[in-house]
Formats: structure tokens, sequence, C-alpha cells
């Protein structure tokens, strides 16, 4: 990170000159519950120390001039509806704006330089690191007054009014609520958090993430499609979310319901049993049974709620064949990165082992990262 905010500092300086303010967010990962966020159940999630950076100035001018260090793009836009940028990566931070003057935020026009480190497409939530480093800066520099939770929620809101997504609240709040060493244990009815220290090297393991470089891209893909399954279901069932439904009364709406909003149900109410399992496991250091669930979830994810591809079914196998504790495709799926708890003693073997066999049969590395849980949102 500390490259990236030299970069991003020295650049602002060149394109706008002086008196930037820098602030970061971090992408996350998420230990288990998945598509769980909205259908009001829990989730897992950490940030890490991948993220975004950014160095914003405000300005008495009409057009705010944004600067994307990687995309080497300049966006212009003005802070009213008919004014959104052409480029989608402006899209966010366009959105960010509009989300916080909804609720009130007196914000006026600025520049910025921002970079960032988080993969794109690998299910980290880049474009929630993006947001809410937009969100939290605007917030701050124009004292907006919008609490922490308002913030993830302007993140989110960008992403279903500007970016076409209808995500649920999981990456926003991670990157915005995130702790050094502590995964988080969301509620994502009540909105009840609580910190879970996490330190599985004090315990032998480690969490790896295997990108399979399948670009996943959640903007007007099937990820819209589970979340109305996931509707009808809850509606059959007379309930506002699938969070609290059991496989009894979801046998008894079977024939309400189409085979496919079945199958999207049942893997929903067993993610929910399987967030609470892992969290009552952790507290007894009992890494075998989050591990076992972490392989659940992802086989879930392949066959009843067929989020996953052939690659991460492959990066699974390779996973479990190599002793592998848990490994399971990460986020919103389509693609990405596998999450990956592993023995300290199989690590090296497991690395050379997923890398050779995916390349043999793909043609191409999979890239991987070692999972540094972080702060969130902060003004640097
Ligand atoms: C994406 C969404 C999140 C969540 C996950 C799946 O990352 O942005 O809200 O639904 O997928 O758990």
């Amino acid at each position: 990170m500390k490259d990236m905010q030299a970069q991003v500092s020295r650049l602002f300086e060149e394109r706008y000159g002086e008196g930037a303010t820098l602030y970061a967010s971090p992408g996350r990962i998420n230990l288990i519950g998945e598509h769980t966020d909205y259908n009001g159940g829990f989730v897992f999630p950490g940030a890490v120390d991948k993220g975004i950076v950014a160095a914003i100035r405000p300005t008495r001018a009409e057009q705010c001039r944004v600067y994307a260090l990687d995309m080497q793009e300049e966006a212009t836009f003005g802070l009213s509806e008919e004014q959104k940028p052409q480029a989608s990566w402006a899209h966010y931070i366009f959105g960010v704006c509009r989300e916080v003057q909804k609720r009130g935020g007196q914000i006026g026009c600025f520049d910025a330089v921002f970079a960032g480190n988080v993969p794109l497409g690998a299910g980290m939530s880049s474009s929630a690191a993006l947001e809410s480093t937009f969100a939290f800066a605007l917030n701050d520099l124009y004292g907006c007054g919008l609490d922490k939770f308002e913030l993830a929620r302007v993140g989110q809101s960008t992403e279903h009014n500007y970016c076409g997504v209808k995500c649920g609240i999981m990456d926003q709040f991670a990157s915005v609520f995130g702790k050094q060493g502590c995964l988080m244990r969301l509620d994502c009815r009540s909105m009840e958090f609580a910190y879970f220290p996490f330190n599985p090297a004090a315990h032998g393991y480690r969490l790896l993430l295997v990108n399979s470089r399948v670009k996943h891209q959640l903007t007007g893909s099937p990820y819209n499609d589970r979340r109305l399954s996931c509707e009808r279901a809850a509606k059959a069932l007379g309930q506002e979310f699938l969070r609290g439904a059991t496989m009894a009364d979801l046998d008894g709406v079977r024939e309400q319901i189409s085979e496919e909003d079945y199958k999207r149900a049942r893997y929903i109410i067993g993610e929910e049993r399987r967030v609470l399992d892992v969290c009552e496991a952790l507290e007894r250091d009992d890494y075998e049974t989050v591990g076992q669930r972490m392989y659940e979830t992802h086989w879930g994810m392949s066959h009843d709620y067929e989020v996953s591809c052939e690659e991460l079914d492959f990066l699974v196998e390779v996973a479990e064949a190599c002793g592998v504790t848990g490994s399971r495709i990460m986020g919103g799926g389509f693609g990405g990165c596998t999450i990956n708890l592993v023995k300290e003693d199989r690590y090296d073997s497991f690395v050379a082992k997923v890398q050779t066999e995916f390349e043999a049969r793909y043609g191409i590395q999979p890239l991987v990262y070692d999972v540094v849980i972080s702060d969130g949102a902060r003004k640097l």
C-alpha cells in the first residue's frame, strides 16, 4: 500500500497541484456465509491488506476530475443526476456522490487520483473498496455526518442504482468496518455484528486465495437472478427473507415453486447453518470443522446455487486431493478465487501442486495470495 500511496500523491501533485488528503479502503475475504447477506442471514468477512488509495481535494469547479491511475484515464462529471460519466469505472464514484447527496450530504466538486491493488474480478470486492474510499473521504472532507453503516449503505445503493448489481451489504460493510486481525460476524437482518479475533497461524493453519483468473462480472449477471429466486421462495413461505426457514418449511412449499428456486433456497438454508457452525467451531479452535463446512459450501454453491465454474471446481478438487483442510469458491461466484484453509506443513506442496495441475489443464497459472486481515476505510 505504501508504494501506491506515494504514487497517488505524486501523480495528484503533477496533475492537479497541492493540498490533497489521502484515504484508503480495503477489499475483503469471506470465510463463510455466501449469498446469505441479501437473505437476511449471517456473513463472516474480514478486510484484507489490498485495496484502493485515493488523493482527494475539494474544488470550487463545476465538474469533478477523477484520474484512475491503473486505467490511465480521466473522467469528468458534475454532481447532478444527468451528469453521469461515460466510463463505467467512474459510475462507482459518481454513484457514491449521488448517494451521499440523497442522504443530505452537502458535497461539492473535487479533484482526485486513485489506484488499487485488489485483483479485479477476483471476488475480493474491488468495487466495494472504491465505493468505501470515496464515501469515507467525502463524508470526512465535507463533514456530512453519516455513520459507518450509512457509508456502507452508500456503497451498496451505488451498486443497486448506478451499477446494476442488486448486491447485499457484506462487501461494503467489511470494507468500512474491517479491523486488523479480526473477522466480523454480521447479522444482515438486525445489522448486529461482532469482531472475532482470527489467527489461524497460532494453530498451525494459513488462509490463502487461489485466483482462477476466470474474471467474474456481476453486472447484468445471473447474480440478480439468484436473488430473485430467493425472494420468490421466501414469498412462498410467507416471509420477507429466507433467514430462519427450515428444510421442512421449504419442503412444505416445494410444489408452489420451481425446481430451480427450490435448489437455490436449499443452498441458502444450509449456508445459514454452516456460518453458525463455523463460528462455534472457531470458539473451540476446531479448524477441521471449519474446513469441512467450507467444502460443503463449495459444493452447495456449485450444485444447488450454480455459481461456480469448471475451473473453480477443479481448484477445490485439487485442494481436497492435497489434504487441504477447507476450500471453496469465495464471493459472488462465476469466477474469481477459492479461499483455502491449509495446514502449515501442507502449504508448500499444495501451492506447487495447484499451480502445476491447473496450468497443465488450463494453460495458465493461477495466482496465489496470502490473506492478511487488515483495517477498514481510513484517512491516511
Ligand atoms: C457479492 C455481493 C455480496 C454478496 C456476495 C456473495 O460479493 O456484493 O453482497 O452477496 O457476492 O456472498
